[in-house]
Parts: structure tokens; sequence; C-alpha cells
């Protein structure tokens, strides 16, 4: 019988922390889910959630467009902790009073607590939080006393022991507020009553058994690249339903040295997974003839892959469902408005939109990255494959820049091998979210033994980031750089010169095309 797990509902109100607030449950070891606040009572009430939080909000709560709350979720009997916003409208809702005023509170701020309040069990009586508002609570609703004051903020903290509602003015899950982790313990131990119970190995479980369900003895498609977020939900699908799976993974051509073979290797050799490769090196190379633009690339890259898996979709007749590695910051994100696009990026590797399916399975909906490559572990999928950093959908195409040949692609294989290489050797591969080689369409002279030369340039490019959307450089040891260099140097032919790109994310991107 599938075993029920206790879980939380985040409502989010807009607020940039709204994510966290899900980490930080989860590093709770509690199963959370996080909603838009939209969803309706009904739902929530059919969802079987342990507690609700209510995140924080760009909005002040007398804003005419301001997203409000159903009062009836009041009513369900269920634990509700609002946070900033979700405080402010909580209050609001059940009869308090929000003042509106023009001076923000911002930053660390002393919060004076009642300890013998359910939230502050156990906490030290004056500690420092983190602090982001401009509206404040002036009235606390029936029923409701107050736990915690600043010197700005009259209600920076209010409860209502008897229905289980809780307020904080401040941001527990932000790492400046001292002691919000405990705050957040005590929410979910001592009111919702959850125990720290949730491992990676109850979402596998948990999750296998959903997806059998599901599926039953329908057929199910996955485009597998080799990333880690295809891979996990391609064995998960692969343990619940076995060969009612298909994946198709296309070989471009583009790929790193020996991974279409490794790839190929643990799917089929290790997993027994019914997988096409499919070879479409040549079909790829020959509609690239020619071609430098890094966007004309792009584009002749997308439209084949879409080719590819037109004429595989054909082979394979109807397919009931669609297996994607979509994660939790992929539907938060699209969920918030896109920043200028810079590179026209999820146009390589796209599905056509005439396949046709029933259903969308994406059974990584609520992971974090990290949380995937546990998920992983856990599958027993191997740590060259989890922990393989990004790596774009037309590969080797924008390390090259200019034309691509196969000649080209060989040369820049062999350099970025032994750049991966040092960096394992070196452990800077966890903690270098991104690293690799360009070639660059520079011929500089350069001596070697007694002759003079004129070869290409490599470029060495490695950052790190949180997001992708900025990076900084890596400070690697210059030990480290002067082997690579020698090694590509000395080990890759054509190559007489190797540089270091020190530039930060923005200006420029990472890639170089
Ligand atoms: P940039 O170069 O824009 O890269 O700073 C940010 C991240 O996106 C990856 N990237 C791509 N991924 N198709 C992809 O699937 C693309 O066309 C593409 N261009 C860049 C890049 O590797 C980095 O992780």
């Amino acid at each position: 019988m599938e075993k029920k797990h206790q879980k939380i509902l985040i409502l989010d109100f807009g607020g940039q922390y709204s994510q966290l607030i899900a980490r930080r449950v989860r590093e709770c070891n509690v199963y959370c889910e996080l909603k838009p606040y939209k969803m309706p009572v009904e739902e929530i009430k059919e969802g079987g959630y342990n507690g609700i939080i209510f995140s924080g909000g760009p909005n002040s709560t007398y804003d005419e467009n301001a997203p409000k709350c159903d009062k009836a979720l009041f009513e369900l009997g269920i634990p509700v902790l609002g946070i900033c916003y979700g405080a402010q409208l909580m209050a609001q809702t059940l009869g308090g009073e929000v003042t509106s005023s023009d001076v923000r509170e911002y930053g660390k701020t002393e919060v004076e607590f009642n300890t013998s309040s359910l939230m502050f069990h156990r906490a030290k009586d004056k500690s420092i939080c983190w602090m982001s508002h401009t509206d404040r609570i002036s009235r606390v609703p029936h029923g409701f006393k107050i736990t915690g004051i600043s010197e700005s903020c009259p209600v920076a903290a209010m409860e209502d022991i008897k229905r289980n509602f809780f307020g904080v003015q401040f941001h527990p899950e932000v790492n400046h507020t001292e002691e919000g982790m405990l705050y957040i313990k005590n929410f979910l131990y001592n009111a919702c009553g959850c125990t720290a119970d949730w491992q990676m190995s109850s979402f596998v479980e948990d999750t296998i058994a959903k997806l059998k369900k599901q599926i039953g003895d329908k057929k199910v498609f996955c485009a597998l690249s080799g990333g880690v977020d295809s891979s996990v939900a391609a064995v998960l699908v692969h343990k619940a339903v076995g060969k009612q799976l298909t994946c198709v993974f296309v070989d471009h051509g583009l790929l790193r040295k020996d991974e279409g073979d490794n790839v190929e290797t643990v799917f089929k050799k290790q997993f027994d997974m019914n997988l096409i490769r499919v070879n479409a090196q040549e079909r790829f190379l020959t509609a690239l003839k020619g071609v430098s633009d890094p966007n004309e690339k792009r584009k002749i890259i997308g439209e084949e892959f879409i080719r590819v898996f037109e004429d595989e979709a054909k082979k394979l007749g109807k397919i009931d469902f669609l297996c994607q590695g979509t994660i939790y910051p992929d539907v938060v994100e699209s969920g918030i408005g896109d920043a200028a696009a810079i590179k026209p990026h999820h146009n390589v590797g796209g599905l056509p939109e005439n396949i046709g399916f029933e259903g969308i399975i994406e059974p990584l909906r609520y992971l974090f990255k990290d949380e995937v490559r546990k998920a992983g572990l856990e599958l027993g999928i191997p740590e060259f494959l989890v922990w393989r950093q990004p790596f774009p959908g037309p590969g080797l195409a924008i390390r090259i820049i200019g034309d691509i040949t196969e000649e080209k692609l060989a040369t820049l294989r062999e350099a970025d091998a032994i750049m991966r290489e040092e960096f394992a050797e070196n452990n800077l591969d966890r903690t270098t979210h991104q690293y690799f080689t360009v070639l660059t369409n520079v011929h500089s002279v350069g001596v070697m033994g007694d002759g003079r030369t004129y070869d290409c340039t490599v470029a060495l490019r490695a950052v790190t980031t949180d997001d992708f959307m900025t990076a900084d450089w890596a400070r690697i040891p210059y030990d480290v750089l002067e082997r690579i260099s020698n090694r590509i140097i000395n080990e890759v032919n054509g190559v007489n010169r190797v540089v270091y790109d020190i530039t930060s994310k923005p200006p420029a991107t990472i890639e170089w095309e």
C-alpha cells in the first residue's frame, strides 16, 4: 500500500523567498509543495496537508490587486503560518488591522520574543531577525497574542494557539535570521505535528508507486539528454514501468569525449532500459557546414532535433505519455516575468509540437537540483552522471567560434577532456559550477622545439554561480591552470596557446557564443 507522507503546503504570494521557504521545510525533513496563492480551498482540503505557510509578497494588503486568500481556508482546521505579507494578510482576513507606512524596515533587526509561545519555544528571548517590509500589523485579530516585538514593529510575531495560527513579520527562512530554523521547526513539529521522516528514499519509493498507478499499462516516451534531470526522471519511470518506457537519446556529434557511449552504457547495460540512440552526427554536421553565426547554429540544431524526434516518434506509433525532467526551479522561474532574452536558450532539444500524447509526466517537478542529485544516487545512477555539470543543448557547437568541422570538434574534445580530468583530480569539479574549453578562432605565432608554429588558441572558462543568471570567474589555483595549459599544448595537436577567461557575467555570458 502507498504510504502516506506528511506534507506542508506553501502558498506563494509572489515573495522573493518563497523557494527558500520550501527549501528550509525540506531541510527539516518534511515534504512540502509550493503552489500559487490562488489554489482553490477545495483542492487544499483534498490535498491532505498538515500545515500551510503563506509566503511574503511585494504588495500592500490594501492594494486593489493585492493577492488575497479565501477566509474559508482558516476553517479547515489546518495550522497556518504567515510570513511577512502572509502574516499581514492573515491579520487582515481574520479581523485585525494592517497599517500602511511610507517607511521601510529593512535588514537585521533585534526582536524580543515571548518564549513561552509555541513558535519561540526554546528560542533566545532576544535575537536578530531579517525584516523587509513597509506595512505592519497594528492590531492582532481576536484570539491572537503578540509574541514578538521590535523597536519599530509592534507586532513582529503573533499567534493564536487555540486555532494554531501564527504570523511573523520577519523572514525566518533567511539565514540572517539567527534562529530562523528553530522557529520553522517549532511550527512544523509542534504545531503541525510533523515528524522529521521525509527522506530521499521515501520520495523515490512514493514516486515509483505513484507513477505505476498513473501510467498503468500505457506507453511513455522520454527524450534523454544524459543530463542529470532527464536521467533521474527516466530512471524513476523505468523503475515503475520498465520496458513501457522508451528513451530516445540523440547523439548530434556535438557531445564531449566519450559522452554518447557513456550514456548508452549506463542506461542500456546497467539499467536495461529501452534506449534508442540515434546517431545523427552526419545529419547535424551537414546542416551546420560553413555556419558561423551563434544564433544560426542554435536554430539549425534546434530544428534538426525536432526532425530527428519526429522521425523516431513516427516509428514508435502512439505515445501515451511524455516524460520530462522539469525540476522545481524551472516551474517557479517560468512563472515569473522573464528577464531580457540574451540568448535564445531553450530552443534546443525541444520536441515537436505535433507529437500527440495524452499527458506529461514530470516526476521531479517539486525537487531542487541538489535533491535531484540525491534521488539519482539513491536510484544507483553513477556519480559522473549525477554530478554532470550543465551542458548546453547545442553542445560543442557554441564552444567552437566560427564554423564547425570534424577536426575542430576533435581538438576541442581532447582539450576539454584534459580540463575535466584536471578539475576532478584537484577536487574542483563539485565546487566549480561550470567549466569547459573554448576553441577560439584566433591563430597565433608560437615556438615549439626549434620551429615556428601558427596554431589555435584554446580558452579555459570556469565559473561559480548560484543561478547561471550571474556568475563569477572561478579563482582556480595557478598550478592547476599551469598543468592544464601544459597538458593541452603537449597532448592536443594544433594548439599552441592557452588563455584563461577572467570575465564575470555580466558583462560576459558563461558560454562564448
Ligand atoms: P550563458 O552563456 O547565457 O549561459 O551565460 C547560461 C547557462 O545556459 C547554458 N546555455 C544553454 N543551454 N541551450 C541550452 O540548453 C543553449 O543554447 C544555451 N546557451 C547557454 C550555459 O551552458 C550556461 O549553463
